[in-house]
């Protein structure tokens, strides 16, 4: 299967309930001191992170996704509304079919695409920031060995964007468009939860937004055609 079209239904169910199992593991990890075997496991997922830009190409199975969303939908969220409640998830011959067309437009005529939303202001960021930003460019092409200048190999580099630098399995989160800030934040607090998760099945993740200029128009367009 390449759209698991039910495990979105799934996430708004109001069954949130802890098996005894998950219990007992809850009430042991709550009991256990700041040296504790739990508090090591959870530092090193959380402080080992980082973002994957090359995956395997083995497939996951869609037990694992669905274990890994559901322990994320735990999350908190203001007044619970959990607002997450629409997450895509791609692989297969969707996922290829879709990447095609991304690298396609990315190439061909990118000023066609625009995001929903802005992730960064439109206009100028704080100095501080725009500091980090640049900062974070020339660390992230000088380790692949790219020069700045050069911009047909970093325009090369950011195809990767599209491809979902090869990952098995692409997500595509949604939020109601009357939502605001506070429950963006919500589906952030979901999200790191699901990388959390993710990793301690042993599985990598990166966080996108250059995909977000298409989810629009070519993601819609192919999951509805499937
Ligand atoms: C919301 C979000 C969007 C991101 N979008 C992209 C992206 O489109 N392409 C990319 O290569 N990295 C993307 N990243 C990864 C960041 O560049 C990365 O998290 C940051 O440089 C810190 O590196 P680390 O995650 O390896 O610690 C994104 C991260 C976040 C949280």
């Amino acid at each position: 299967m390449s759209v698991f079209e039910d495990i979105y239904v799934e996430l708004r169910s109001d069954n949130r309930t802890p098996s005894p199992s998950q219990l007992e593991k809850n009430h042991k990890c709550a009991a256990a001191d700041r040296h504790s075997e739990a508090a090591d496991i959870v530092d090193s997922l959380m402080k080992n992170r980082f973002s994957c830009r090359y995956y395997l190409p083995k497939p996951v199975p869609k037990d694992l996704i669905e274990e890994i969303i559901d322990a994320a939908r735990y999350a908190p969220s203001g007044n619970n509304m959990q607002p997450w409640e629409k997450v895509y998830c791609i692989s297969g011959d969707i996922l290829k079919a879709i990447s095609a067309e991304m690298v396609e437009a990315h190439k061909e005529h990118p000023e066609a695409y625009s995001a929903q939303y802005h992730y960064y202001p439109p206009g100028p960021i704080p100095e501080a920031y725009a500091l980090r930003r640049q900062d974070f460019g020339k660390r992230f092409y000088s380790a692949i060995h790219i020069d700045r200048t050069d911009l047909k190999a970093r325009a090369a580099a950011s195809t990767r964007n599209y491809e979902f630098f090869g990952a098995p399995v692409a997500f595509v989160f949604t939020i109601n468009q009357a939502l605001t800030q506070g429950s963006w934040m919500d589906v952030g607090y979901f999200l790191q939860s699901m990388i959390i998760a993710a990793r301690a099945r042993g599985l990598e993740t990166i966080s996108q937004v250059s995909t977000a200029k298409f989810s629009g128009s070519i993601c819609r367009s192919a999951i509805t055609r499937w």
